[in-house]
């Protein structure tokens, strides 16, 4: 009892525009993230561009964001871009490897930059150097048998699409998308088993409730519009993946935020119960199911939303539902109706500070059981084998003068979070891996700082970019090693 399976998938999790670096290199074109600059917790990353008449401007990075009239995002000398270098993994993926092997990781989750496949998105054929790219650091892995988990697209849009075609709200989307999944089905087969064609597709409802000022029935509409089109996409990539090798498995992966009531009044349970429909069932459904939750269409109409479809969708949707349910988790939010001051905020959550957890500098509560608490709602919706392909603790960590790094903060978190994992799978789950987030420090997402740090390997970056690129093993990549070694008995 309390055990994890034989061939459990233990490893490490990333993506391409937080660890690559190497961003106008080997007919790379620019993406979406490449004219974002750094933040932090309290200053959010801006956007920079140039307009219509030359002048130099930026917008806070938001969903929805507009620039002016005109204007187009463009790289300005006078600023700092975390994915222009990243961790330079483009050109340290054998070292990095490595010591994922020596760590002896099983899997190892990594995402497919589309703009290094197709610069702009609109070209007929790929970028030669960008599949030879992925298939180096894939035949690295399968050196060691690390197993890739793929994400064909983790957020980072070709810049080209995002400006001329306003992006996942356009339809056409759905054909481009297809044109880069296909290649890599088709140039990766045997190389690559597990898929995830989206990185969390319902941060563009979760987004919305998050930021007060944003959600407006217009960002809904936008939102429910592009999710549609990635719902489509995915299905679509799932049916694909399995014509082109019976072998392929594909997986969804969503932001899984456990919704909790925030008090026992019948108005908070609603309210909760709502939120978990809007924000957590409302993709896993068409992924899992094949079809949108008969509840959809009360946000649809809360919404006025008027979703543009065809009719194939429907049945795209029928014959690619995925093999696997994957989510990333950090944290648990609190849903009330009732007025609160102490409204907590961070990732895509944000409701009334929770009494009983504890909170890290960021605004992320710790919250293992809440891991515990999805893995059994979710697999008792769905029935299908989980992984959890996200979770992790970014915390600044210190380098002692010989370059030891004592991070017995992260190794606590992982021992508690991984616990809960244990019960879940004594209670019936059926959890088939687990790969860490930021197994090597990377940007952070939100931030883009280098500073909260997730990983088990250090790397020599500060948030301003300088730093030797080194790379130091933490206390958690030892601890780590032994709990692989051990197939989790040793925690
Ligand atoms: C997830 C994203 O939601 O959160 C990752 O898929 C991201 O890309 C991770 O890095 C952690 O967030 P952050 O902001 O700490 O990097």
């Amino acid at each position: 009892m309390n055990k994890f399976p034989n061939n459990f998938f233990w490893g490490g999790a990333t993506s391409a525009t937080q660890i690559e670096g190497a961003y106008n290199i080997d007919g790379r074109g620019l993406a979406t993230c490449d004219c974002k600059t750094a933040g932090s917790f309290v200053k959010r990353r801006e956007v920079t561009f140039i307009d219509n008449d030359g002048q130099q401007g930026t917008v806070p990075s938001s969903l929805g964001m507009s620039l002016p009239k005109g204007a187009h995002q463009a790289i300005l000398d006078e600023y700092f871009y975390p994915s222009h270098e990243a961790i330079d993994f483009y050109h340290h993926f054998k070292e990095d490897i490595a010591m994922f092997a020596d760590m002896g990781f099983k899997m190892f989750r990594m995402s497919i930059s589309w703009s290094r496949i197709y610069p702009t998105g609109i070209e007929e054929e790929p970028n030669q150097k960008g599949i030879e790219f992925y298939k180096e650091v894939f035949r690295e892995l399968n050196k060691y048998n690390i197993e890739p988990l793929v994400t064909i697209f983790h957020g980072d849009l070709p810049l080209y699409l995002e400006e001329s075609y306003q992006g996942w709200e356009n339809r056409k989307l759905i054909d481009f998308y297809m044109k880069l999944a296909r290649t890599c089905l088709i140039e990766f087969k045997g190389l690559v088993q597990y898929w995830l064609p989206f990185n969390e597709m319902n941060d563009y409802l979760l987004m919305l409730d998050m930021f007060g000022n944003i959600s407006t029935k217009e960002s809904h509409k936008q939102s429910f519009q592009m999710i549609h089109n990635m719902l489509v996409a995915n299905a679509r990539t799932v049916k694909l993946a399995h014509q082109i090798d019976p072998e392929n498995k594909v997986g969804s992966m969503i932001c899984g935020i456990p919704n909790y009531p925030g008090s026992c009044d019948p108005n908070d349970i609603l309210e909760t119960r709502y939120r978990w429909e809007k924000g957590i069932y409302y993709t896993g459904d068409v992924q899992c199911f094949g079809e949108y939750s008969p509840f959809s269409k009360r946000l649809w109409d809360e919404y006025e939303i008027n979703l543009n479809t065809e009719e194939q969708d429907f049945i795209d949707f029928k014959d690619g539902v995925v093999d696997f349910y994957t989510f990333s988790y950090y944290m648990t939010n609190i849903v009330t109706t009732h007025e609160v001051d102490d409204i907590v905020q961070g990732n895509f959550s944000n409701g009334a500070r929770n009494p009983y957890l504890k909170y890290s500098e960021w605004g992320w509560s710790y919250d293992p059981k809440g891991l515990r608490y999805y893995l059994e709602v979710i697999y008792d919706r769905y029935h299908i084998p989980m992984m959890i392909t996200e979770n992790g603790l970014g915390a600044v960590d210190k380098v002692e003068p010989d370059g030891s790094i004592h991070d017995d903060y992260r190794i606590q978190y992982l021992q508690d979070h991984l616990h809960e994992c244990k019960v879940a799978i004594d209670h019936g789950v059926d959890l088939i891996g687990y790969t860490m987030w930021g197994c090597i420090d990377l940007v952070s997402a939100s931030t883009g700082q280098m500073s909260k740090r997730y990983g088990f390997i250090y790397v020599d970056r500060d948030d301003e970019g300088r730093g030797t690129g080194k790379r130091l093993k933490k206390d958690s990549y030892y601890w780590y090693k032994n709990v692989i070694q051990s197939n989790g008995e040793a925690l």
